[in-house]
């Protein structure tokens, strides 16, 4: 089977054998790529039109308990100006982001056990008291399944959690002997049985990764049904061990966009930061190989350079007015409107 023939069994059946991934992703060309952005836009428009959701991403506290060897905010980074967020100011950012469009507000941090899980739950439940036509995301790492339910109770409704590799080798390669896959994917299954929409995903192009793991993670992905997968490039950042390795492709990370629309065709998938920022224009391209999400910054401009996952993290934000106009130009520019949404997946109708 030829690459084109194998792309065209991914849209037809919606999956591929272990074989055949290994085959494709190790020798797709441009062409090929271009076939599954042209094929994976058509799903996407099918499912979403040409709406582009967005998601004011709240980035309230760079502490983190973990030393992954990739992440710039790891426990033992000691040049990072730690910061943590009041709730007040967390509100505010919902407050402006509510009077720019935003219907989503993502509260991201790094694994910060000083906030307790009722601190969660104030948090969750006065957002969504003020906001109650705007859908609540956490992405704050692993936790216990009551902690998880608690959330969901207080109104939170989407979680995110990158699974990061399926295949345990690689996972034992990127973090410290503390963390271990088996919780993460736990954490992953309890989330989705509780009743959030959940995201799983991977960095493109991580240290020591081969196209065998991608393959592990593509069928991973295939029966855990995520209902959001992030996908960005690895960035070397310069105080972390992986300071000297490379960064992921740009081009692999758009055909795997544009694979995982093929192989989910619901699935809520952002253009990343990440891709943004390795190469310009990065986002607009993300869209058009099948993403259908992007993810502006709505964090304080007094801390959001102190919330360094990799070097040259795209920093432009979205607290004004002006910023976002923007973004709405260039999705025009593209075809694609930024639409005033919750934009949650779109479930089976019963
Ligand atoms: N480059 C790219 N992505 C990174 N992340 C963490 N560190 C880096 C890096 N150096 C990603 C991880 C994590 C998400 C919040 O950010 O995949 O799950």
């Amino acid at each position: 089977m030829n690459n084109k023939e194998i792309i065209n069994l991914l849209h037809k059946s919606g999956e591929l054998s272990k074989e055949l991934w290994i085959k494709l992703l190790e020798s797709y060309t441009d062409v090929d790529r271009t076939y599954a952005a042209k094929l994976a836009r058509k799903v996407a428009d099918d499912v979403y039109g040409k709406n582009v959701y967005i998601r004011g991403l709240i980035e309230f506290s760079n502490y983190c308990k973990n030393d992954c060897y990739y992440c710039g905010i790891r426990a033992n980074n000691k040049c990072v100006d730690r910061y943590r967020l009041t709730q007040d100011e967390i509100l505010e950012c919902c407050n402006n982001g509510y009077k720019l469009g935003f219907r989503t507000f993502v509260l991201q941090g790094g694994e910060d056990l000083t906030y307790s899980d009722e601190w969660y739950e104030t948090v969750i439940k006065s957002i969504k008291e003020k906001y109650s036509d705007c859908a609540v995301t956490l992405s704050i790492g692993e936790r216990s399944r009551e902690s998880y339910e608690k959330w969901f109770k207080a109104g939170a409704d989407r979680f995110l959690l990158r699974h990061e590799t399926i295949t345990n080798e690689h996972y034992r390669s990127l973090h410290p002997e503390n963390l271990k896959l088996d919780n993460r994917i736990r954490c992953l299954k309890d989330l989705k049985d509780i009743g959030y929409q959940v995201g799983c995903g991977i960095m493109v192009g991580s240290p020591y990764q081969n196209m065998e793991h991608i393959a592990n993670d593509m069928i991973f992905m295939k029966e855990f049904q995520p209902n959001m997968v992030g996908v960005g490039p690895f960035i070397p950042h310069k105080d972390t061990p992986f300071k000297d390795m490379p960064a992921g492709s740009y081009e692999l990370t758009l055909f795997l966009l544009s694979l995982i629309r093929l192989m989910l065709p619901k699935v809520l998938l952002p253009a990343t930061t990440a891709l943004g920022t390795i190469k310009d224009g990065g986002r607009e391209e993300g869209i058009l190989s099948g993403a259908n999400v992007v993810m502006p910054n709505l964090s304080p401009k007094l801390v959001r350079d102190k919330y360094m996952l990799y070097n040259n993290k795209l920093n432009t934000g979205t607290e004004s007015a002006a910023h976002l106009d923007m973004l709405r130009e260039k999705m025009k520019m593209i075809g694609y409107n930024v639409v005033v949404s919750r934009g949650d997946y779109k479930f089976e109708q019963k």
